[in-house]
C-alpha cells in the first residue's frame, strides 16, 4: 500500500474517531456513534498492517488472532456490572504496551539519531513509558478496588504529599540522568529505576482515593492511558496513534472535570487523593440504627403506583446486579397505559460507570424521553407522588448534603424525600458502595420493600 493511501486511510480513520466520539454523547446516537468507531479502527488497523508493517507479518497475525480472541471472548462473557473493572484492566493494557514499546524503542540500536533528534527522541520515550507505567499500575490498582479484590477506603500514608513530591523530584532528575547517559549509549538503569519508581507512584496514587470517587479515578486513568497512547504515537512515529491517544487523553480528562462537577470534588483534590473516605464510623456492610424502617409488600406497592399520578424510577447500581431493567420497562409501560406520568431519574455516578443507567435503559427499550439527567428533575421531587428507588443508595442519600464529614459529603444526591412517598427495592439494610448508612431508609414517608429487585418487581407487575 502507498504511503499516500495510508495518509487518506488515516485521515477517514481520524475523521471517524471525532464522529464516534460525538455520536457517543447522546444515548440516541450512541449505537451509530460505536459503528464509526469501530470502522475506524478496521480502516486504521487495515492501514497500519498493510502500509506501514513492512515484515513479520506471520508473528503480526499470530498477534492479531490471539489478542482478538481474546477481547471477543472476554467482550461475550462479561457482566455488564463487571465493565468498569474491564474497563480498567485494558487500561493497564495500554499503559503495559507504552513501556514495551519505549523500551523497544531506547533499545533499538538501528535507530540512528543523534545530537537534538537523540534528546527529543530519548524524551519521547521517558516520558512515554512514564505516562504507561503510572497508567499501569493505577489502573491494575483501580481493577483491584472495583472488583473488591482491595478494600475501597482511602490508604493515607503519614506525609503522603512529601513522599510523592519525593518521587517526582527523583523522576525528573533520573529524567535528566537517562538523556544524558544516552546520548554515550547507555541509560538504562535511570530508565529502570523510573519504571520501579513510577509503579509505586501509580499504585499509591489510586490507594488513596476513597471509594466514593473511583468514579473520577476511572476516567483520570482513561485519559492517562490516551495519553500513554499518544506518547506511544511519538515513539512510533505515528501519526494516527498520536491523535487517538489525544482525542482519548483529552476526552478522559474532559469527561473527569464533568465528574468531579456532579460529585462536587475539587479535581486536585482527587486526585492528591484522601477524598471518598471520610470519618464516618459505618463501614462496608453495617448500618448504624437510626431508628424504625416501615417496610411495604408488592402488593402495597402496586396499589400505591395505581393511585399515583406522578412516578419518578431512581435505578442504582442494585438495578444492574438484579438485571431487573427488562422488568422495569415492563412496569413503566403498564404504568404509563394507565396515565400515569413516569419517569427516570438518573443521577451522574449511578451504578459503577458514566452512563450504565442510560445503556441498561436503553438496552431495555425504555423510551429516551423520560429519561432525564440529574439536574433536569431535581426540583421536581415535591410533586412526586411516589418515587421508585431501584437497587440505589448513595445517590438517594441525605447523609451527602447533611454530614460534612461523610465520605460522599458535598456530592448532589437525588432528593426524592421530598416526594409524597419513597420506596426502596433492595435486598437488606446493607450500605451501598460508600459504606455509610442511609438515613433515607428511616424516614417516615420512605417504605423498604426488601428484596431481589427483579423478583419483587415481578410481584409489582403481576400485583398491577
Ligand atoms: P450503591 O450505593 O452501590 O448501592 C447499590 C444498592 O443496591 C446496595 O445498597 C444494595 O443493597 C442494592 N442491591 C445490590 N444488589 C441488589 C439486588 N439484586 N436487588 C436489589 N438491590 C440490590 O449504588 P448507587 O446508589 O447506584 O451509587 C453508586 C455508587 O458507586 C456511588 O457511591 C458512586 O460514587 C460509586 N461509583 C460510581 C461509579 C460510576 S462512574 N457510576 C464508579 C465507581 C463507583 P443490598 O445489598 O441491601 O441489596
Amino acid at each position: 500500500m502507498s504511503t499516500g493511501i495510508v495518509t487518506v486511510a488515516y485521515i477517514a480513520a481520524m475523521v471517524l474517531f471525532i464522529l464516534a466520539l460525538n455520536g457517543l454523547s447522546n444515548q440516541e446516537t450512541a449505537r451509530k456513534g460505536n459503528w464509526y468507531g469501530i470502522s475506524g479502527m478496521v480502516i486504521a488497523l487495515f492501514a497500519t498492517v498493510l502500509g506501514v508493517v513492512t515484515n513479520n507479518y506471520i508473528e503480526l497475525m499470530i498477534a492479531l488472532l490471539v489478542g482478538g480472541s481474546i477481547g471477543l471472548l472476554v467482550a461475550k462473557r462479561v457482566q455488564m456490572t463487571e465493565i468498569p473493572e474491564l474497563i480498567a484492566i485494558l487500561h493497564s493494557l495500554v499503559g503495559l504496551a507504552a513501556i514495551m514499546v519505549g523500551y523497544a524503542n531506547f533499545s533499538d540500536a538501528s535507530s540512528h539519531f543523534s545530537g537534538i533528534d537523540l534528546t527529543i527522541h530519548d524524551i519521547e520515550t521517558y516520558v512515554g513509558v512514564l505516562i504507561g507505567t503510572i497508567t499501569f499500575s493505577g489502573s491494575i490498582t483501580a481493577f483491584g478496588k472495583l472488583s473488591g479484590r482491595i478494600g475501597s477506603k482511602p490508604l493515607i500514608l503519614p506525609g503522603r504529599h512529601t513522599f510523592n513530591l519525593v518521587l517526582l523530584v527523583a523522576v525528573t532528575w533520573l529524567g535528566q540522568q537517562f538523556v544524558v547517559q544516552s546520548a554515550v549509549g547507555s541509560g538504562v538503569l535511570p530508565l529502570v529505576i523510573m519504571i520501579a519508581l513510577a509503579l509505586v507512584f501509580g499504585v499509591h496514587m489510586v490507594m488513596a482515593i476513597g471509594g466514593a470517587d473511583m468514579p473520577v479515578v476511572i476516567s483520570m486513568l482513561n485519559s492517562y492511558s490516551g495519553w500513554a497512547a499518544a506518547a506511544t504515537g511519538f515513539m512510533l512515529n505515528n501519526d494516527l496513534l498520536i491523535v487517538i491517544g489525544a482525542l482519548v487523553g483529552s476526552s478522559g480528562a474532559i469527561l473527569s472535570y464533568i465528574m468531579c462537577k456532579a460529585m462536587n470534588r475539587n479535581f486536585l483534590s482527587v486526585i492528591a487523593g484522601g477524598f471518598g473516605g471520610g470519618n464516618v464510623k459505618a463501614s462496608s456492610g453495617e448500618v448504624q440504627d437510626q431508628g424504625e424502617v416501615l417496610t411495604i409488600s408488592a402488593t402495597e406497592t402496586a396499589a400505591l403506583l395505581m393511585s399515583a399520578k406522578e412516578v419518578m424510577i431512581i435505578p442504582g447500581y442494585g438495578m444492574a446486579v438484579a438485571k431487573a431493567q427488562q422488568i422495569v420497562s415492563e412496569l413503566t409501560s403498564k404504568l404509563r397505559e394507565k396515565d400515569i406520568n413516569v419517569r427516570f431519574a438518573i443521577h451522574p455516578v449511578a451504578g459503577r460507570m458514566p452512563g450504565q443507567m442510560n445503556v441498561l435503559l436503553a438496552e431495555a427499550k425504555v423510551p429516551y424521553d423520560i429519561v432525564f439527567e440529574m439536574d433536569e428533575v431535581n426540583d421536581d421531587f415535591s410533586q412526586v407522588d411516589v418515587s421508585l428507588v431501584i437497587g440505589a443508595n448513595d445517590i438517594v442519600n441525605p447523609l451527602a448534603l447533611e454530614e460534612p464529614n461523610s465520605p460522599i459529603a458535598g456530592m448532589p444526591v437525588l432528593e426524592c424525600w421530598h416526594g409524597k412517598t419513597s420506596i426502596v427495592l433492595k435486598r437488606s439494610m446493607a450500605t451501598g458502595y460508600a459504606g455509610v448508612q442511609n438515613p433515607l431508609f428511616f424516614k417516615e414517608n420512605t417504605q423498604m420493600l426488601f428484596g431481589d429487585a427483579k423478583d419483587t418487581l415481578v410481584e409489582v407487575v403481576a400485583a398491577l
